[in-house]
Order: C-alpha cells, then sequence, then structure tokens
C-alpha cells in the first residue's frame, strides 16, 4: 500500500482537471513531467527553452507517454522583445564593456564552449519566435495552457475555443486583474520565494491578495512551497492546490547534472538569491561563482532580456554540460530547503501526500468542540 492511499483532500479544481492530488509540478524535464501524471499530480512541462524545431517531436513524445493523462505546457512570453531577432546579428551589436567583462570570467573560469547547441547558444526571445511556440503548443492535446511573464490575449482566446484550461503565473494583483480581464481560468499566484522569474511579494503576503481579486478563478499557489504542509497551507488560505518547481530537481527523472544537485542538497534558502545576471530579469537562482561574478564590485549591470542570454548562453550551455561545480547554478526557489537527496517522483509524492494528512490530522486534533 502507497502512502497516500488515504489522502482525502482535494479540491475542485481537481474535479475539473481529473487529477487525484491538488499538486501542481512544473518541470522542463518530460520524464518528470510522466512521473507526475502517474502520482496523481497535474504536470506543466516548459517549452520556453527547448528548441523551436524540437517541440513538434517533443509533444508527439508527451503525448503518447502520456497515454490519456491530463497535463499542461508552460510557455514563457515576455513583453518588450524584438520583433525578429538572430542570436549573430545582436552578439554583434552588444555593449564593448560587457563582452569584454564576459570574455575576462571566461578565461578567469576556464569555461569551455559547448559542444551542443542550445536553446541559450541557438534562439533569441523575440515575437517571431514566441508566435511559432503558441501555434505549435495550441496544436497539442494539452488540456492546460500557462504563460509566465506576459500574457497575450490571443493564445488565451485561441486556447479557450480549443477547449484548454488557461493558467497565467501572476507576482501582483494588478498582473492578476490583467489576467482575469483576458480570460484566464486560473491564476497561479507565484510569490517572490519561487525559483525562476518573480516578483517583490512573498508567497503568503500575495495568495490572499489574489484571491481577493480572483472572483470565482480558482488560484493555486507558488513559491518556496515543497512539503505537504505547506500544501495544506496554501488551501487553508484559499487556494485550490500548490504549484512546485524546484522539488523536482532531486528527482531522478530530472536527470540534474551531478554537480548541480549535489549543490541544492548543500544550500539552504539563503544560497538562492535573485539576480538579473541569468536572464536580465529579475529571477531567482542558487548562487555559485559565476552568479557572485555578476555581484562583485565594479561588474557592469547585466543587460535587458533578451541581451544578457546572448551575452551569456554559451556559459550557461558549457556549464550544465560540463557539470561545472564551480560555476553551475539553475534557477531554484528557497523550496530548496526540502531537497535532501536524490530521490524520485514517487517517493516525493507518497511524502507530501503523507504530511498534508499529517498536517490535517493536526489541524483536527486542535479543533475546539
Ligand atoms: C529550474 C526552473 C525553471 C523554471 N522555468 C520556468 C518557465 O520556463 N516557465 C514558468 O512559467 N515558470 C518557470 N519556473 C517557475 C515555476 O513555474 C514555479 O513557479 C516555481 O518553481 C515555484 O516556486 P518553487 O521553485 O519554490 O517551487 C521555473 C522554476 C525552476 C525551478
Amino acid at each position: 500500500m502507497t502512502l497516500h492511499a488515504r489522502t482525502a483532500i482535494r479540491t475542485p479544481i481537481c474535479e475539473r482537471l481529473g487529477i487525484r492530488h491538488p499538486i501542481f509540478g512544473f518541470s522542463h524535464s518530460v520524464d518528470v513531467g510522466v512521473a507526475i501524471a502517474k502520482a496523481g499530480g497535474f504536470p506543466v512541462i516548459g517549452l520556453a527553452r527547448e528548441l523551436p524545431d524540437e517541440i513538434p517531436g517533443i509533444l508527439e513524445r508527451i503525448e503518447w507517454r502520456m497515454q490519456g493523462m491530463p497535463y499542461g505546457i508552460d510557455l514563457m512570453l515576455p513583453v518588450n522583445v524584438p520583433r525578429n531577432a538572430n542570436i549573430k546579428d545582436l552578439h554583434a551589436s552588444l555593449p564593448v564593456g560587457h563582452v569584454d567583462f564576459v570574455d575576462e570570467l571566461r578565461s578567469r573560469f576556464k569555461v569551455l564552449a559547448p559542444v551542443k547547441p542550445s536553446f541559450f547558444t541557438t534562439q533569441v526571445r523575440s515575437e517571431t519566435l514566441f508566435e511559432q511556440q503558441i501555434e505549435q503548443v495550441l496544436a497539442s492535446n494539452a488540456c492546460g495552457i500557462a504563460t509566465a511573464i506576459g500574457l497575450r490575449a490571443d493564445l488565451v482566446t485561441r486556447a479557450k475555443a480549443r477547449g484548454k484550461v488557461t493558467f497565467s503565473l501572476v507576482g501582483s494583483v494588478r498582473h492578476a486583474q490583467k489576467a482575469l480581464a483576458l480570460g484566464v481560468d486560473v491564476l497561479v499566484a507565484q510569490g517572490y520565494d519561487a525559483g525562476g522569474h518573480t516578483g517583490p511579494v512573498g508567497t503568503l503576503s500575495l495568495v490572499p491578495q489574489i484571491i481577493a481579486v480572483a472572483g470565482s478563478a480558482p488560484v493555486l499557489a507558488a513559491g518556496g512551497i515543497a512539503t505537504g504542509q505547506q500544501v495544506l497551507a496554501s488551501i487553508a488560505m484559499g487556494a485550490q492546490g500548490a504549484w512546485l518547481g524546484t522539488l523536482w530537481m532531486a528527482a531522478k527523472e530530472n536527470h540534474t547534472p551531478s554537480a548541480l544537485l549535489d549543490r541544492l542538497i548543500a544550500s539552504r534558502s539563503e544560497d538562492t538569491i535573485i539576480t538579473r545576471a541569468h536572464s536580465g530579469k529579475p529571477c531567482r537562482v542558487v548562487r555559485s561563482e559565476w552568479i557572485d561574478a555578476w555581484n562583485d564590485q565594479g561588474s557592469p549591470q547585466p543587460l535587458p532580456m533578451p541581451l544578457q542570454q546572448v551575452l551569456t548562453g554559451d556559459v550557461f550551455t558549457s556549464i550544465h554540460e560540463n557539470n561545472n561545480p564551480q560555476l553551475i547554478y539553475e534557477a531554484a526557489g528557497q523550496s530548496v530547503f526540502a531537497i535532501e537527496a536524490e530521490t524520485t517522483i514517487s517517493a516525493q509524492f507518497d511524502r507530501l501526500v503523507a504530511d498534508m494528512d499529517k498536517a490535517w490530522d493536526r489541524l483536527r486534533s486542535l479543533a475546539v468542540g
């Protein structure tokens, strides 16, 4: 018998999406997504870092492996990116001071040139790229479409016309109101604690504010959440579930480079910081010497999105490709505290659900009368 056989904690969104547990899992890994679906959660697979030519094949594989289980796809659609962009042309236009700074870091840290092409070495976030990604994702069988950083009215309308449930990651009441005005179905209130691009308001303060404006739209809590007690606390606040990202990097299914996994295991919440050095927008990552070098006195300010990635995308690719223990970093939330050892998605779900039960029993034991 699995540990989670006796849970009874479900919310209306579980019925709507056909999932067993009110646990939503964001990941860039298809293997993680499939395992989350099998464990009874709702996986949301991020495709914002995949090579455009590979997306149709990835979507086909996802659909085949999900075998009818519900899942979502996520895209990151920031505004203020160029209409069209070619990485070589943009590289040639980067400020000389920044290019020299990064050249010096590459030679100081002996960063090798990456061997395989990646999103970060070949692509630039642009309107044309987003339109291509949107077409691909809308044509998929995913029952949910999530977007982060930016919102596109046409995407919401077209996704809903195809019967897909739309999710929007929001970091403020203003973002939430904008999403609601466009007809987004589910708000993901993602606080400052979260891994990845994030706003200035902490999850515990953000969730009630988003619930207050959401009306009948379900709200999920995201950011810093990695235990069943926190999932139950989110539901106690009025959220219909919790959306987790960092925790899954400890699962075998994520194929996390060993140097990164070691760093995540060794890190506490305070070892994650918000930096613009990754993408040009504020993004919470687990620190490494690469990230720290951007905070040294005399270092230049990171360039705005998408230029910072044009400047440093080869380094991000190389340090992952080479499993570089000194420099490797990744988006990671304050939830990193819960990463203690390599594990599996199934074991993580067993623990999350058992801890939700425990928290529920504890609350009931405190009720008077
Ligand atoms: C490695 C990593 C990559 C992420 N990439 C994206 C992304 O491409 N799109 C997105 O909507 N959110 C992304 N996120 C944020 C997650 O969707 C989620 O909101 C966040 O992980 C929740 O906080 P937590 O990391 O403390 O669990 C990413 C998070 C991590 C850890």
